[in-house]
């Protein structure tokens, strides 16, 4: 920014001196280069001041009649919202020492009286600017963090926050349930983040997603040669975690082997790597979670009491999305905003209704689903997202049948086979799912469009789309009349 176009609206600036013809010279100083200010006689005066007022900066002369401005200046300092509030002492004598002082208790800047118009107005400047660029780098790193926060005001969210808060510090074992997409492995992150273990590994497996044969090594690492394959010796993640937090994700879906192999771990605070005899000590804080009833598990004999019990020492719940309605539209603006940043997109606008309309459904796939909502919306809208933009519920739930493809062969008219995915070779070339759930949503659009003889208005009928949303999605796929099915 340049040095014109300084300084900035409303800039308030407190004089504080007990002499009124001081006070008077600056603030003709000060106004005539635009600022706004505000005066006090004494030190006392100046603190009431910055209660009641908004100061961006203050002028202090170092003696005042009771309490002195070096005083007033540590008073300021002391206090969390002015801790960096630019200050200049003012001295009437050139006293070194008061200098020194002054500017060790944390003063900007120092100058003596008689005040030079040009020093006071260049000191000024540097110091708000100065400001304003402190301010600037902490409302950026204040972006970043927001990114792993949680959303909510709610007062469920609001008790899950102050429970997080509490059992963050300590060690305590914590079992985090809630339904799929609900932000338990959120939650999990801020228990790590708010911890003293936030500089160690926060280390996350999904116990579901490991086969049964591989869990034990996958847990506590293996030697070379612990069996077949074993070329090197590799660490587990109990390992991996030490010092840290370890996040077992999709804990109610540990085979019988895999739950005994970490009791026995939770006991001892010691694991053994697979082919070894030694065992090592690990320290780690361990956050469980999952979307199944454990107690109903644990009483239908499909997991261990005892590590349930263990595992289980502070249960925290993620309040599902429905019960927590008056969080969506905060939610649904801050995916758009994120949304709209991540894809240089200038940001949308998105109507009242809409936000409305979103906080009246029950959103089954919770806070992920919302946020793929918004997402589609974000992409297919056109200048703002209005009503038209919103997808139909029965669309919601086809496209959710979807990501569960026997779900979505069950729903197929049984004389439609379930659209294959092209060729694709072996290895890495594989299709995300996502692009599978593209190229089947592209086919069972193609073929409704076939049955219908390319009829809108039936098709989109049919689909339960609006019509808007169907012409929307037929030019993003770029569908056409004469496209080979
Ligand atoms: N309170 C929230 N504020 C902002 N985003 C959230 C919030 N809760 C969840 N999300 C987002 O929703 C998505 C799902 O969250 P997360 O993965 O933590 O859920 P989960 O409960 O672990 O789901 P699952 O059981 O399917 O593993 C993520 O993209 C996450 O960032
Ligand atoms: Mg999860």
């Amino acid at each position: 920014m340049s040095e014109s176009a300084l300084p900035v609206p409303k800039t308030t600036i407190l004089v504080v001196d007990d002499e009124r013809n001081i006070r008077r010279t600056l603030r003709m100083v000060l106004e005539g280069a635009g600022f706004e200010v505000a005066e006090a006689e004494s030190a006392e005066g100046a603190l009431a001041s910055l209660d009641d007022l908004e100061i961006d900066l203050v002028i202090l002369d170092i003696r005042l009649p009771k309490m002195s401005g070096i005083e007033a200046l540590e008073k300021i300092r002391a206090r969390p919202e002015s801790r960096r509030l630019p200050v200049l002492m003012v001295s009437g004598h050139a006293s070194v020492a008061e200098a020194v002082q002054a500017v060790q208790l944390g003063a900007t800047d120092f100058f003596e009286k008689p005040l030079d118009r040009e020093r006071v107005l260049v000191s000024v400047r540097n110091a708000l600017k100065t400001w304003q660029l402190e301010r600037e780098v902490e409302r950026l790193r204040g972006q970043v963090q927001h990114r792993y926060e949680m959303i909510g005001e709610s007062p469920v969210m609001r008790r899950l926050f102050a429970q997080v808060e509490k059992v963050a510090p300590t060690n305590g074992r914590v079992l985090v349930t809630g339904e799929s997409g609900t932000g338990k492995e959120l939650v999990a992150r801020a228990l790590h983040r708010l911890s003293q273990r936030n500089k160690e590994p926060f280390v996350k497996v999904n116990c579901a997603a490991i086969p049964a044969e591989l869990i034990e090594s996958e847990l506590f690492g293996y030697e070379r040669g612990a069996f077949t394959g074993a070329a090197g010796r590799k660490k587990g993640v109990f390992e991996l975690a030490h010092g840290g937090t370890l996040f077992l994700d999709e804990i109610g879906d540990m085979s019988a082997s895999a739950q005994a192999k970490v009791l026995r771990a939770l006991q001892s605070g010691e694991i053994t790597r697979v082919g070894s005899e030694r065992s090592i000590a690990v320290d780690v804080r361990i956050v469980a979670a999952t979307n199944r009833d454990l107690e109903a598990d644990v009483a239908e004999g499909r997991f261990r009491e005892d590590l349930f019990f263990r595992l289980n020492v502070v249960p925290l719940r993620t309040p599902a999305l429905r019960e927590r309605a008056s969080d969506i539209p905060a939610l649904a603006v801050s995916f758009l905003r994120e949304f709209c940043r991540e894809n240089g997109l200038r940001e949308k606008p998105i109507d009242d209704d809409v936000l409305e309309a979103l906080a009246e459904r029950t959103w089954p796939g919770n806070v992920r689903e919302l946020r793929n909502v918004v997402e589609r919306m974000a992409i297919l809208s056109g200048e703002r997202i209005g009503l038209d933009d919103l997808p139909s519920v029965g669309r919601l739930s086809r496209a959710r049948a979807a990501e569960d493809l026997s779900a979505a062969a069950s729903e197929r008219p049984s004389s439609a086979p379930l659209p294959l995915p092209p060729d694709t070779p072996d290895g890495d070339d594989r299709l995300s799912l996502r692009d599978y759930r593209e190229y089947a949503e592209k086919q069972y659009i193609l073929a409704t469009l076939d049955e219908v003889a390319w009829n809108i208005s039936r098709a989109a009928g049919l689909l339960g789309v609006e019509r808007t949303n169907l012409h929307k999605k037929l030019r993003a796929y770029g569908i056409r009349r004469d496209d080979e099915v």
